[in-house]
Order: structure tokens, then C-alpha cells, then sequence
């Protein structure tokens, strides 16, 4: 019988010490997607090492893209090396092109496929395969490329690539993925592509375009877009991935007397939402900014814990912290409290996000509600502890462990080892941080 692979957490009294966190796995498949229809050579410095942007790797090198690694440096990651192909450059893959667990591959390499004249059908595990495309193939179908899908909007996702048309594109959800996809076929199309968000979401394929040699201008809230700009090859490091790093620092955030700091982690304004939250709930957290790579702001977090408060989100907060709603559910089990709304997209996440976390969180004894398009949760009796499943969510996984520091009992987490989508480290990391 096949027993799925658990981690056991047991309760921490603080945290203490220095980390850094993976490469941004954001700005990593951008930075993979760019460079493969760059000219020249791209390479990639702590390209994010979870199996998400693994996916966009294969994915590419099935498109025919020649992708190697060089190990220059004993102290640092292998550093990725991307031969571009040039604009509608890919070839045509000899069969499905595997995006694993990964939202961010599917939607984006669509965008990019949907200008190349040929046809790819793009797979996903079980958790991508129940996620809306339709949100994609509607802006990129008006632009000229056809699709097929299951009930016209779950993977399997069949691409036919065509000559495109620009388009002006006014999203309807907020959605960094939906905006990228339309971006990065525009670049590719016949004239100016307009979009125009109703709610910004993160702006990390805004930059990377910039960084590769594209021009792009903003006007009456639009971001626009000329076709046919050629990209250059860059030689790029990619942040500590924010999203990654909340969960450290939320750790620390809710346990008495910790103080933790990471390093060289993306302080970009549409990422950083967490900070603000976090002292809202009442944390000390220092930011220093120290550098600039490619565009992104970078810097470290030292983050304090103080007695923590009750915190309300609404609605417009929603798309900058999007990632990060499950770890903040489980920082209010330990005070105060949090009330969420107007985040119904958490419900075609890689799980049922609002679900998986309220029923998860109450497993452990937390007083936690469901609401439509959010939840509601209750601190201040401590969980008792017990055991979780993470539900094929890797930030799940990682949020019932950070609600398993404050617990009575150790917490088992079953299918934890999905972490490796995208902080394959986090429990070593968790582990040199107890004091
Ligand atoms: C991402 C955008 C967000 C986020 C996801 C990564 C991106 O998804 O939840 O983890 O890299 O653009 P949506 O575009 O679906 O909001």
C-alpha cells in the first residue's frame, strides 16, 4: 500500500536567525519565457528551484529552446543559461507540453504559443487540470489564436497558433497571469495591445519586458504595447521570492519573542502587501532596501513579534496578497483575529483555498469560518494539534505548519512534501530558525 509521505511539526516556543528564501518563482517563469523568445543569450541567476518553474523549463525545451546550467560559482545555485529563438521562433513540440501543478506556466506559455503557427496541447496534474483557462482563451482567441478545452475552459488546453491582432483588453478578473498572457501575445501581434486592469495585480512582466529591451507606455490606467519589439538576451538574478518569505516571517510574527531576517528577498510594491498586513497585526518589521536587480527592488526584512491584533482585508487588498491569505488564516490561530472578503479567487487556486484552510485550521481545534468569497477566523485558544492534509497545495502545506508552531501538540501534515512546487527548503528552513 502507498503511504503518502508526512512531515511531523512539533510546537516552537521562538524564532531566531538569518535565511534567505528561493528565487522568485513569478519573476523566474517570466524571466524563462522572455529569454526563449529573446535573441542571444539569457542567463539566469537563482532561477526559483521549485517544480512549478521546472515546468516552464521542460515545457520549453520541448519547444525546441536549448536551456543548460553552469555551476561557476561553488557557493551559488547553477546558473541557467537560455538560448533564445527569437520572436515566434519555438518549434512545434513532438507531444503534450507537461505544466505539472503550474497555473503560471499554462496561462503564460498559452500567451506566448498563441503567435506561433502551429498547434500544442498543454497538460496539468490533477490540481491544474480543474482550473479555469477560459480567462485566457478569451482575450487570445479574439486576438486570433482558436482553442480547445475542456467545457470550453480546463486543461487539457489544445492551442492553434496563428498570425495575431492587438487588441484592448479590460480583464475581468484581476488576474497577473490573464494580464501577462495578453502581454506577451501582443508582443507578438500586429499593432498596439491595450491593458487596462481594474484592480493592479503584480507588474513583474511589465518590468521583465522592460529589462529584455521592450518599450511599453502607460496612459488612462492602460498599459500598451507595440508588436514586433525584439527582446535581447539579459544577464539577470532573480529576488528572494516575498510570497516564499511570509511564511517565516508570519512564524515570527505570531511566536513571543522572536526576530528573524531575510535577505535579498523582491521588495516589489505589487508583492509586498504581507508587510503591510503583518503590521497591521501588529509585528515590528524593518525593510532595508538594498539594490535593484533588473528592475525589482531588493532588500531584507527583519521582522519582530508584538502582541498581535484583529485585521480586517477587504476587497481592493485582495489581489496584493493573494498568495498570501492562507498563512495569514493560520497567524491570526494565535490572537486577534481575521476577516476576509472579496477573495473568491482563492476558490480555483490549486486547491479550494478558502475550503482546505478553514477545514484544515479547524482539524487542529482553531475557531474558523467559511464565508462565500472568504473566512473568518478567531485567535486566542490554542490549537491542540493533531493531523492536517495539505490537499495538494503547497501553501497550504506551509501554512498548517506555521499553525503547528502554536499548537500543543506536534501537527502531522500529510502530502506535505508539495512544498517542492515552490520552497523545496522550507522545512529545513522552519527547523534553523527555532530557537
Ligand atoms: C501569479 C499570479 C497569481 C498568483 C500566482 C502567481 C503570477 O495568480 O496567485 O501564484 O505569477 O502571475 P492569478 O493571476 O491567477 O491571480
Amino acid at each position: 500500500m502507498d503511504v503518502a509521505p508526512a512531515i511531523v511539526v512539533p510546537p516552537a516556543t521562538r524564532l531566531r536567525g538569518a535565511i534567505r528564501v528561493p528565487g522568485d518563482k513569478s519573476i523566474s517563469h517570466r524571466y524563462a519565457l522572455l529569454a526563449a523568445i529573446s535573441e542571444g543569450r539569457t542567463t539566469i541567476r537563482q532561477y526559483a528551484p521549485g517544480a512549478d518553474c521546472a515546468s516552464t523549463l521542460n515545457c520549453l525545451a520541448s519547444l525546441s529552446v536549448q536551456i543548460g546550467r553552469v555551476l561557476d560559482d561553488p557557493g551559488e545555485p547553477p546558473l541557467l543559461v537560455i538560448h533564445g529563438r527569437g520572436l515566434r521562433g519555438l518549434q512545434p513540440p513532438s507531444g503534450p507540453l507537461d505544466c505539472g501543478n503550474s497555473g503560471s506556466t499554462m496561462r503564460m506559455l498559452a500567451g506566448v504559443l498563441a503567435a506561433h503557427p502551429f498547434s500544442s496541447t498543454l497538460v496539468g496534474d490533477r490540481s491544474l487540470s480543474r482550473r479555469p483557462m477560459r480567462r485566457i482563451i478569451a482575450p487570445l482567441s479574439r486576438m486570433g489564436a482558436r482553442f480547445e478545452a475542456a467545457d470550453g475552459d480546463r486543461p487539457p488546453l489544445t492551442i492553434h497558433g496563428n498570425h495575431l491582432n492587438a487588441i484592448e483588453f479590460v480583464p475581468e478578473v484581476p488576474s497577473a497571469q490573464v494580464k501577462s498572457a495578453v502581454l506577451l501575445a501582443g508582443l507578438q501581434a500586429l499593432g498596439r495591445t491595450k491593458v487596462t486592469e481594474q484592480a493592479s495585480t503584480r507588474d513583474h512582466t511589465e518590468r521583465a519586458l522592460s529589462a529584455f529591451g521592450a518599450h511599453l507606455d502607460y496612459a488612462g490606467g492602460g498599459i500598451m504595447l507595440d508588436g514586433g519589439q525584439r527582446l535581447q538576451g539579459i544577464d539577470a538574478r532573480v529576488p528572494g521570492d516575498m510570497s516564499s518569505a511570509a511564511f517565516p516571517a508570519t512564524a515570527a510574527a505570531a511566536l513571543p519573542g522572536s526576530e528573524i531576517r531575510i535577505d535579498s528577498v523582491g521588495l516589489n510594491p505589487t508583492r509586498a502587501g504581507i508587510v503591510d498586513v503583518l503590521r497591521r497585526f501588529g509585528a515590528s518589521i524593518e525593510i532595508r532596501r538594498v539594490t535593484d536587480w533588473q528592475g525589482e527592488p531588493v532588500g531584507s526584512l527583519t521582522i519582530r513579534h508584538q502582541a498581535l491584533r484583529s485585521v480586517e482585508i477587504t476587497p481592493a487588498e485582495v489581489p496584493a496578497i493573494i498568495d498570501e491569505l492562507p498563512v495569514l488564516g493560520a497567524l491570526a490561530t494565535f490572537g486577534g483575529e481575521l476577516r476576509v472578503t472579496g477573495a473568491g479567487e482563492l476558490r480555483v487556486k490549486e486547491s479550494d483555498r478558502i475550503a482546505a484552510l478553514v477545514t484544515g485550521l479547524r482539524r487542529l481545534g482553531a475557531d474558523a469560518e467559511e464565508l462565500p468569497d472568504g473566512f473568518h477566523i478567531r485567535g486566542g485558544t490554542r490549537l491542540a494539534g493533531g493531523a492536517v492534509d495539505a490537499q495538494d497545495d503547497h501553501r497550504l502545506a506551509m501554512a498548517f505548519a506555521v499553525a503547528a508552531l502554536g499548537a500543543r501538540e506536534p501537527v502531522t501534515i500529510e502530502g506535505a512534501e508539495v512544498v517542492a512546487v515552490s520552497y523545496p527548503t522550507f522545512f529545513e528552513d522552519l527547523d534553523r530558525l527555532r530557537a
